[in-house]
Order: C-alpha cells, then sequence, then structure tokens
C-alpha cells in the first residue's frame, strides 16, 4: 500500500513566532488505498470522518481542481502526540495534501502543496518544516512563500517535554495581545538573528540569549504550570536555551552536550504534571 511518512515539527523557537520551525526524526505514517467510500482508522476517537484532518486537506486539494474527490481508505500510525505543540495537525494536513496530489498524479509541485497547506493551517511554522525538513523560515504574504533554510551545528542536542495534558492552539493564540510594542519587535528581530546564528555555529551564548521571546512566551507560560521549574531544571543541568515548542504546552531544550535524562528526569517528580521527556533528532529530509 503506498504510505507517506509525515515528521513532527517544533514552531517558533522562541522569538521566530510564525516565522521558524524545525523538523524532527518523530513521525505519524499514513497508508492508504482507493476505494469506493472513506474510511479512516486508526486515529483517535475525536478525529471522525468528519473532522479528520488528513481527509479534509485531501478534500481540499481535489476542490482546488473542481474535482469530486477520489475515496480512500486511510490508516493512520501516529507518533506524534496530538495538541502538544509538535505540529500533529500539520503533519495531518500535509499528509492529505501529499496524498491527494498522488492520487490526482502529482499535478502540483511542492512548493504549491507548501502554499495550501500553509492556507489551511493559517501559518508557515509547522507546515514548511515539516514538508522540507531541517531549520527553516517562513513567510506567506499575498499568495507568495518565501522559505529559508539553515544550517545547525552538529553539537547541538534537542530536547523536548512533553506534559501529560493538551493545549489547543487556538487556546494558545487568543491569549497573545493583537499589538506588541516597538520594544518588544526590536527585541524579537535581535534575538531571531542571535539565535540563527547560534544554531549554525552551536554558540551557546548566542542561544542563551537569542531563544529568548517576548511577544508569546510570557502569556504562554501562564497555561504552561510547570514552565519555571522546567526551565530551572533545564539550566541547573547544563542546557542553553528553554521556550515553549510552538503553541505548547510542550517545551523545548538545548544542549551541547549529551543530555542528562536521567539526572532530568529525577528532579520531574517536583512537578505538578508528568512530564515525558525525549532527545529529539533532526530529520533533514521532510515530508
Ligand atoms: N506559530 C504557531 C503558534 C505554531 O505559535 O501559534 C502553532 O502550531
Amino acid at each position: 500500500m503506498p504510505r507517506v511518512v509525515v515528521p513532527a515539527t517544533s514552531a517558533n523557537l522562541g522569538p521566530g513566532f510564525d516565522v521558524l520551525g524545525l523538523c524532527f526524526d518523530l513521525s505519524n505514517t499514513f497508508t492508504y488505498s482507493i476505494e469506493s467510500d472513506f474510511q479512516c482508522t486508526g486515529f483517535s476517537s475525536e478525529y471522525d470522518m468528519d473532522h479528520n484532518l488528513v481527509i479534509k486537506s485531501y478534500k481540499t486539494i481535489f476542490a482546488l481542481l473542481s474535482q469530486d474527490p477520489i475515496p480512500i481508505h486511510l490508516h493512520a500510525q501516529c507518533e506524534i502526540p496530538i495538541s502538544r505543540g509538535l505540529g500533529s495537525s500539520s503533519s495531518c494536513i500535509i499528509a492529505g495534501c501529499v496524498i491527494a496530489n498522488e492520487v490526482l498524479n502529482h499535478p502540483f509541485t511542492k512548493e504549491e502543496i507548501a502554499k495550501f497547506a500553509t492556507t489551511i493551517e493559517g501559518h508557515p511554522d509547522n507546515v514548511i518544516p515539516c514538508l522540507f525538513g531541517g531549520l527553516v523560515a517562513s513567510k506567506f504574504n499575498d499568495n507568495h512563500l518565501f522559505t529559508v533554510s539553515y544550517p545547525i551545528s552538529t553539537k547541538l542536542h534537542f530536547l523536548v517535554l512533553i506534559p501529560d495534558f493538551e493545549l489547543e492552539t487556538a487556546t494558545a493564540r487568543e491569549i497573545l495581545k493583537p499589538e506588541i510594542s516597538r520594544i518588544d519587535a526590536i527585541s524579537n528581530i535581535q534575538n531571531t538573528l542571535l539565535l540563527l546564528e547560534g544554531l549554525r555555529t552551536g554558540n551557546e551564548a548566542l542561544i542563551h540569549e537569542g531563544i529568548n521571546d517576548t511577544i508569546h512566551v510570557p502569556y504562554r507560560k501562564t497555561l504552561i504550570e510547570d514552565y519555571d521549574i522546567l526551565k530551572h531544571i533545564v539550566y541547573k543541568h547544563g542546557g542553553i536555551g528553554f521556550t515553549i515548542s510552538g503553541a505548547g504546552p510542550t517545551c523545548l531544550a538545548i544542549f551541547t552536550n549529551e543530555i542528562p535524562i536521567d539526572d532530568i528526569n529525577i528532579e520531574l517528580v517536583t512537578c505538578a504534571h508528568h512530564w515525558k521527556i525525549m532527545e529529539m533528532f533532526i530529520n533533514m529530509n521532510g515530508t
């Protein structure tokens, strides 16, 4: 059966709100076959046929060509946790778009698929790294998509801390201020530039300073009760950067040394929630 493997992503990376995203080697795998009706298996119950983002995205691609969607049986093997800030929705959107393009015999280029997926998601910083892999900055404006891939130092290790609760992206966006001050805008531009150079070179000071954000993390961390204690634990054990992954509630930490998983796990018992930690490796290929 044809299959599409779609990776997890971590958006924002602190100051790069709605711009930067990083692709990881954790993936959802979707297999499909052309049948006489639509059927989905392997999804959790909230993703019934009407709410299944893979099928919705699949149908969107057919609608763009004014064609009736060809029914498929879709089976998902999901490893990316849902509503945790690791791009599970983007993985479904990319899967739907890519499968439709395959079933239709590739009428669209990868760049066109990237635009459609960004339009469905509403922001590019998960779907673009999910499709292209690696560390990517992107801007989608007036149907023009700009993407820039950046190198990442092999000195760096990435850790995600995933809690036992979900947080909807919509909720995590609602609490943000509609406008930001000039001082915060300047700080985020400065930090984004420092961070990208830090990620390229593995420079600890640049990452430590550059990962700080003033436009979304201060508000969103109020939804993540353990945020400050997690940050303290990570920095105590040699972490050089800490922020929220995407809209949260997962947190992302960066290290230059080997990650002391056991030591961190011991300290996590002091948190209000249960946190699962996983080292993540960069996926340079995307979907
Ligand atoms: N940039 C988006 C946000 C990512 O932070 O809301 C959400 O997946």
